[in-house]
């Protein structure tokens, strides 16, 4: 299928952006994507690609803006329940930690995803998916983390697992077994971190081998390292040791409070580092010398009422790979649209549409150790592409709130997003 005349191909060719480097979208104007099977067989102008394949089917895109698939790559998809009545709370003075430490937060989402039977939580699970997916985003990351026990634990990777072989969307999966300390721990953190390490971690690679087999790379392993969860020399304790089972890792860092998460995420030589609200210079310093991504979370603090977010500008300036995620969750966070986190970060941490654009896609592909085979369109890589009902990418950001994606294309399938109306026939 030869996708033509699109008033704008982004690609994003050229690998992840660090630093200045950030938007560089490599457009091509009045551009095509050729797409065989589930790859992109070629990308150029219109003019070209029309004389050089004549017989292809084609999808005219005359005034629209044509760029790879969202990357999402921090979300919690994977929960029962909602927390609406802790929002009120919030919203009228309530703090997000001191209402974990009551038994409420995070853990209040525990107990309603541990009693979810699977097919429920499938359901609720599929159907936030589902949105992402209209909204343009192809690829998500999808932490596990409400069930803080191994049988509970094991039920969310199981459901990621069975979501991502549904599809459309793709799930790249981490194990967040370290999200909280298990309400059965209140008292005594160190005692669930030494049964993470020693029970869990073991228990979730022999599930994964046996589950899942060779043919899938291992998940990431991600520990929310904060106050009230775990603190730095825990958190070492449980990354080391999934380090040497072989898995890949992630850490939530200052997302509140400095705990040195992030220049520990690059001593382990970690995928990313994410939230990074109160990130110190020397952090930093440290990401910026790196190949650890730095993803920013706008939603957490929007969601929150806070003020603070991401030093992302001071990320760029010290050469700092940086990427955008939804964090999509139940307590702080629940956005699923990577359109709205690109408006988001253009206002909050001062990125122009392009930096944006960029940190959602290549750099978000590189975050979850994906960017060799998805966000640029570039050919040899899966055809994962959206067509926008606008022809300039710069209607990203600057409009929000809405959906500019008309089509989204997953390997190499077309799906049209639906956004008219229809009389109601009962
Ligand atoms: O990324 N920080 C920890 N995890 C989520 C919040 C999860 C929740 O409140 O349910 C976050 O913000
Ligand atoms: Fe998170």
């Amino acid at each position: 299928m030869l996708i033509h005349s699109a008033s704008q191909v982004l690609t994003l060719a050229g690998g992840p952006q660090r630093g200045d480097r950030l938007g560089d979208l490599g457009l091509i104007e009045d551009g095509a994507v050729l797409i065989r099977g589930e790859e992109i067989a070629a990308v150029g102008p219109s003019r070209d690609l029309l004389a050089a394949y004549p017989h292809e089917p084609r999808l005219d895109a005359s005034g629209c803006a044509v760029l790879p698939g969202f990357v999402d790559p921090h979300t919690h998809l994977v929960w029962a329940g909602d927390r609406a009545a802790e929002f009120e709370m919030k919203m009228a003075g309530a703090r997000y930690l001191d209402i974990l430490a009551a038994g409420g937060g995070i853990l209040s989402t525990v107990r309603a995803t541990r009693a979810a039977a699977l097919e429920d939580l499938l359901a609720q699970t599929r159907a936030r998916a589902l949105r992402m997916f209209a909204h343009g985003t192809t690829t998500a990351e999808a932490k596990t983390g409400y069930g803080l026990e191994t049988a509970a634990e094991l039920k969310l990777l199981d459901a990621l697992l069975r979501l991502d072989a549904e599809g459309p969307l793709e799930i790249a999966p981490t194990f967040l077994g370290a999200h909280a300390v298990a309400p059965e721990f209140k008292d005594n953190p160190q005692a669930y971190t030494d049964l993470l390490c020693n029970e869990m971690l073991p228990a979730v690679r022999r599930w994964w081998d046996e589950r899942a087999g060779a043919a899938r790379p291992l998940p990431f392993v991600d520990v929310f390292c904060e106050t009230g969860a775990f603190d730095l020399a825990q958190s070492e304790q449980i990354l080391t040791r999934a380090r040497d089972l072989g898995f890949p890792l992630k850490i939530h860092a200052d997302e509140f409070d400095n705990l040195g998460g992030a220049s520990l995420a690059v001593r382990l030589g970690a995928a990313s580092a994410d939230h990074l609200v109160k990130t110190s210079a020397a952090d930093i310093a440290a990401l910026g010398a790196s190949e650890t991504v730095a993803v920013s979370l706008p939603c957490t603090p929007f969601g929150l009422a806070e003020t603070e977010y991401t030093p992302a500008r001071a990320i760029l300036e010290a050469d700092g790979i940086l990427a955008l995620a939804t964090d999509c969750n139940p307590g702080t966070a629940w956005n699923e649209s990577m359109q709205f986190v690109i408006a988001l970060a253009c206002r909050t941490l001062k990125l122009t549409p392009a930096q944006a654009i960029a940190a959602a896609t290549i750099n978000a592909a590189h975050a979850i150790r994906r960017a060799d085979r998805i966000g640029s369109l570039e050919a040899g890589k899966q055809a994962d592409l959206l067509v926008l009902s606008v022809p300039d990418y710069r209607q990203l950001g600057y409009r929000f709130g809405g959906n500019l994606v008309r089509l989204v294309v997953k390997r190499g399938r077309v799906y049209e997003v639906g956004a008219g109306i229809r009389p109601w026939s009962g």
